[in-house]
């Protein structure tokens, strides 16, 4: 099987960054974490024209970088409401804060927020500041291509409702284990999704996060399921 991603570029910046370069040339930064990031690549620990920045929740290796890039760049950020909120305190101004189940448009993206299961916590200073509940989106690029970003999350029977009302092509889920699903869990997810291809993440980062692309490819078996295993730094086009 091959890439059926029609015109939409995903490159692995490590963890679970991505920039995403769509049909249009329009460019996608996902849960920005780059200079303390071990695994990214230095040429992107500081990445200029990004058109748009997509935020699954609080934690510090999904959004890092926020505000720095958002500063430098100007491009618009959406996530949920809280982040917004707490975005908005450091100066950040092009903002879609938004909730689950709402579908917006931008960088000519159709962005639905969906369930995660996690937790969200923004740190700041000394401080945890409540970030909201964590999330993930699915995203439908102008030439119809559907793709599910999970966030951090376990799996969960709702991934269901996800496929039969979005029916995404890709999923890009994470696999590592200890603070998100498995390859065991990823592949019922991959499943419950009905999705033909995963782009993994989340993992081999640290020790802890053990799970691979190959434990995920074992624990789906025969089901028809691409598994992409990208590099840090290299590109699925
Ligand atoms: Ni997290
Ligand atoms: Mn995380």
């Amino acid at each position: 099987m091959s890439y059926l991603g029609k015109e939409t570029c995903f490159t692995w910046l490590g963890h679970s960054t991505f920039l995403i370069e769509t049909p249009s040339g329009r460019r996608v930064l996902v849960d920005p974490w780059l200079e303390s990031n071990p695994t990214c690549p230095d040429e992107y620990k500081k990445i200029d024209d990004i058109d748009l920045m997509l935020i699954t929740h609080g934690h510090s290796d999904h959004m890092a970088d926020a505000v720095d890039v958002a500063k430098r760049t100007g491009c618009r950020v959406v996530c949920n409401y809280e982040i917004g909120h707490w975005l908005g305190s450091k100066g950040i101004e092009h903002l879609t804060a938004m909730n689950k189940g709402g579908t917006i448009e931008s960088a000519s993206l159709q962005i639905t927020m969906t369930h995660a299961f996690h937790s969200s916590g923004i740190v700041d200073g000394d401080r945890m500041i409540y970030g909201g509940e964590p999330a993930g989106y699915v995203v439908e690029t102008e030439n119809e291509f559907r793709f599910y970003i999970a966030g951090d999350t376990c799996v969960f029977g709702d991934m269901a409702l996800i496929g039969e009302l979005h029916n995404p092509l890709m999923a890009i889920l994470p696999i590592g284990d200890h603070y998100t699903m498995g390859p065991r869990e990823a592949a019922k997810a991959a499943h419950l999704l009905g999705v033909k291809m995963v782009l993994p993440c989340h993992w081999g980062t640290f020790d802890q996060l053990h799970g691979t692309p190959e434990k995920l490819r074992q624990a789906l078996g025969t089901l028809p399921i691409e598994v992409f295993d990208l590099a840090p730094g290299e590109t699925l086009e």
